[in-house]
């Protein structure tokens, strides 16, 4: 289900409100110009509300953009160019500076006023513009569901840019370090060659320096390893796709991992819908995949079974890593696809972080699904290439 459905669903929008809100609209229009006034006028009476306004120009310009606006809450069509305009407004809000607790109020001041025109309009009128089965508590109830959508979308929004935030940030810090510590480390290590090279030339015992050569040359490499992964998490994916076929491939990707499988105790088992091919990136897909496997097997430290399931669809390849392992809490599951979170002795915490990178660098998704206790649940979506 897309984000725009589930709104819908979760607020109890269905196409008897979409069609109500329709036949409603020449009833209300003529209301819109005083909802409007009424709405900026509340909010200019508000110190900091009214701090978020550059000028009178503006609130001009903005009392015909809320009345377009209301046309289009009452035009009928919700369809996915609505959801989008909504989030496009939604973002104005956040990029002008704006608190999201005023959208609540703000919301309810249009709310509160839509319940009043209906009440006040005289309930014959209001009966004759819906259809007869249809009584005026009907027609606030489908304003109530479109407003609880616009103010979902409106809070999405700031959701939004804090979840971009909370991966961009991390990655920008890490990344400018990176390039910071990349040129002193491979100066680090050819002086260390040199002094290598010098300890062998003169007469000194190889036993005394060589266990300390050892350790800086190990721990020099962990770091340089680790930092030229990041500079790879910070490039674009480029992806190159090609025709595959995902059974072929997760059959390979059994065979070649079937000795960790056995060494974990773990029984893996692919479930497909069919033949299933797919206009994709394989090595990168394969590099997600794997990632998933490894995560599936240590969350099972006693063992247990990862069941692959494989579906081809119209829209695309849904593919399911459902393991019977420990589970997440809800706090974790937030965690775990940011950078640098990790839960394991000596990860780095970029594995799933790239792996939604790859996956969405084909337009899919990388979702996950757990409860402590029962087990945890990958779901990657690759759509089909139009
Ligand atoms: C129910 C809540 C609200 C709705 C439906 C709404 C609607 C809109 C719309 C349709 C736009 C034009 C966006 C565009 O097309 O560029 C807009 C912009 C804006 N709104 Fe709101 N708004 C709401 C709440 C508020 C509140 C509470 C404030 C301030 C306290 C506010 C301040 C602004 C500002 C500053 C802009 C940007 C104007 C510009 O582009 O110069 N809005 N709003």
């Amino acid at each position: 289900m897309n984000l725009f459905a589930e709104i819908k669903s979760y607020v109890g929008f269905q196409q008897l409100d979409a069609d109500r809100l329709l036949r409603l609209q020449p009833v209300v229009e003529p209301h819109f110009e005083d909802v409007v006034n009424e709405f900026y006028d509340r909010l200019m009476a508000h110190p900091r509300a009214r701090g978020v306004f550059v000028g009178p120009e503006q609130i001009e310009r903005l009392r015909q953009s809320l009345q377009d606006w209301l046309r289009s809450v009452f035009g009928g069509v919700y369809d996915q160019q609505y959801f989008k305009t909504r989030q496009r407004i939604g973002r104005v809000h956040v990029e002008v500076g704006l608190m999201p607790h005023f959208m609540f109020g703000a919301m309810n001041l249009i709310r509160n006023q839509f319940v009043e025109i209906l009440l006040d309009i005289e309930e014959e009128s209001v009966r004759e513009a819906l259809e007869e089965k249809d009584a005026p508590g009907q027609a606030v109830q489908s304003v109530d569901r479109i407003l609880d959508i616009e103010l979902t979308i409106m809070v999405q929004s700031y959701w939004n840019v804090l979840m971009k935030q909370k991966l961009e940030i991390p990655a920008a810090l890490a990344t400018g370090l990176a390039h910071e510590v990349r040129n002193p480390l491979n100066s680090i290590g050819l002086q260390m060659t040199l002094l290598e090279r010098k300890l062998r030339g003169a007469e000194v015992d190889s036993d005394v320096y060589e266990p300390v050569l050892e350790a800086v040359q190990i721990e020099l490499q962990r770091i340089q390893g680790l930092n030229s992964e990041i500079l790879d998490f910070a490039k674009p994916v480029d992806i190159e796709v090609a025709p595959a076929d995902l059974n072929e491939l997760f059959e390979e990707i059994q065979r070649a991992h079937q000795l960790t499988l056995d060494a974990g105790g773990v029984d893996m088992e692919i479930e497909t819908s069919g033949e299933i091919r797919l206009e994709c990136d394989r090595d990168r897909l394969t590099q997600v995949f794997i990632n998933l496997l490894t995560n599936a097997v240590e969350a099972m430290p006693e063992g247990g079974t990862i069941t692959v399931k494989i579906d081809g669809r119209e829209s695309g390849v849904v593919v399911e890593f459902i393991d019977d392992g420990q589970g997440m809490s809800p706090a974790l599951k937030y965690q775990i696809f940011d950078l640098f979170y990790t839960t394991k002795a000596g990860g780095t915490g970029i594995g799933l972080a790239i792996a939604r990178k790859i996956v969405e660098a084909h337009q899919g998704s990388l979702d996950v699904m757990s409860r402590p206790g029962e087990g945890t649940t990958f779901t990657v979506f690759l759509p089909r290439p139009h």
